[in-house]
């Protein structure tokens, strides 16, 4: 016979793998709602163009898409910021700004198979639309620490390495590159920590031709600067006209705004100015940002940053947006590294533990009771000897036996037992749901 594996990179969720999950899910949605971001949705599938055009070319290769019965191109979502920017341009009339929005789902991504990296994954997304100042990036940067202060991790754990593609678009426009060789640049400074010298160089000659070793000079020496009084002194080297050089104060009075902010929350110290965080997908204009395990074990744990252009380029008004993604599977495995999953225990509140068959139906009679108005309540389906079901009864995790042997039927009582201090009370029949009110 043929036997069915699961596709690579699509995970089944045993019931103990799904409380695992529920758990992160929940982190999540907790700490979005102590932020104030609402929960939205949108469509798994979506029109293959809708990738194509706005997440770029690292993502078009990886898109799970086929023609649908229809004969539309289609892809399921590798991410959901084109969906989203989609859904605000259709009513930003409508909606009152900041839009601040939240939303966990599943992503598709044909990736090479490696560590961190599955072919289906979750992922929380928080976006907030329609502010254009770093008071947002502030918010997101706090709701990112704290998402993951919120699962246990601490400043030993991660941390938030913080960049700024405005600002490499001023430093390599003063060098004297158009936007379009900038673009090409951005692209070979994504990879600068993945590839060979030679290799960043080769590349690095296709946009810059022989000027590529100074060029090369030049990104490292960037790369190197990690505060914003070496930003500062590093243009101060440069020669800059008048309009670049208001355009760079303005930007490091955003970089001063955006720290302040941080520090003011306490959290100063999980962030880390990293200029070689530039981000592989297309539609990023502004601070970008990501979230790593301090060992450097694990790929990213979190990634976002500014988008303004997006919503306007899906037939929008002028609506200035910033978020960030946040994967389950990075994030299970660091938590599973530094100890910080908790073992979960499904339990219920009462376990029935039945002497026969006509107990039996007066049993079921109180269970159906107690389910309507709200407990768990669980028994075997087959006969069983009494102490068979105690066992069951107290592996369950359940807080309380309800016995019904034939006394109990006799005497039209059921007998409620505290399975932790063993307390027995005997209640009659019909009564039972005013008695546990006041128990549970
Ligand atoms: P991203 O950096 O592509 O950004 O993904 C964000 C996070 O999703 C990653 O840091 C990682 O945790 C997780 N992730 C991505 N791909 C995979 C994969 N194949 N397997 C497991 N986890 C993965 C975005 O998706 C942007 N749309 C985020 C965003 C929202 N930007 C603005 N708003």
């Amino acid at each position: 016979m043929a036997t069915f594996k699961s596709l690579p990179g699509f995970r089944e969720f045993y019931p103990e793998d799904y409380a695992q999950r529920k758990h992160i899910f929940q982190i999540w949605r907790q700490v979005a709602r102590r932020f104030a971001f609402k929960e939205f949705d949108g469509p798994v599938l979506e029109s293959l163009e809708l990738f194509t055009a706005k997440s770029g070319p690292e993502i078009e290769s990886q898109l799970f898409c086929f023609e649908d019965k229809g004969g539309r191109q289609v892809s399921l979502r590798p991410e959901l910021t084109p969906s989203l920017a989609r859904m605000v341009a259709a009513r930003a009339n409508g909606l009152k700004r900041p839009i601040k929005w939240f939303s966990i789902g599943d992503n598709f991504r044909y990736e090479r198979m490696q560590k961190g990296r599955l072919r289906c994954f979750t992922q929380l997304n928080v976006d907030l639309l329609g502010e254009p100042g770093p008071a947002a990036e502030v918010e997101l940067i706090a709701l990112l620490v704290q998402t993951l202060l919120g699962f246990g991790l601490s400043e030993e754990d991660f941390f938030v390495r913080l960049s700024d593609r405005n600002l490499w678009m001023l430093y390599l426009e003063t060098l004297g590159y158009d936007e379009e060789a900038i673009g090409g640049i951005l692209g070979v400074v994504d990879k600068w920590e993945r590839l060979p010298e030679e290799k960043l160089l080769a590349q690095l000659q296709e946009v810059a031709g022989e000027r590529a070793a100074e060029l090369k000079a030049a990104v490292d020496g960037f790369l190197k600067l990690d505060s914003v009084e070496g930003i500062r002194s590093c243009f101060a080297e440069l020669e800059q006209d008048a309009a670049s050089a208001e355009a760079l104060a303005a930007r490091l009075a955003d970089w001063q705004q955006l720290l302040e902010g941080l520090g003011a929350m306490g959290l100063a110290d999980f962030i880390k100015i990293d200029l070689s965080i530039v981000r592989g997908l297309a539609y990023y204009t502004g601070f970008v940002f990501e979230a790593f395990d301090k060992k450097g074990e694990f790929r990213a744990l979190a990634g976002g940053g500014r988008y303004d252009a997006l919503v306007e380029k899906m037939g929008g008004p002028d609506m200035p947006a910033v978020g960030f993604g946040m994967g389950d599977v990075v994030l299970g495995e660091l938590l599973k590294a530094r100890g910080k999953m908790p073992e979960f225990v499904d339990t219920v509140d009462f376990f029935a533990v039945i002497g026969g068959d006509a107990e039996k139906l007066a049993v079921l009679e109180e269970v159906a009771l107690l389910r309507q108005a709200g407990y768990s309540v669980e028994y075997q389906l087959k006969p069983q000897a009494f102490g068979k079901q105690f066992k069951a009864a107290t592996s369950s995790g359940a807080r309380f036996a309800l016995i019904v042997g034939s006394e109990e039927l006799e005497k039209g009582v059921v007998k409620l037992r505290n399975l932790a201090d063993r307390s027995e009370q005997e209640i009659p029949r019909g009564q039972l749901l005013e008695a546990v009110r006041g128990l549970i």
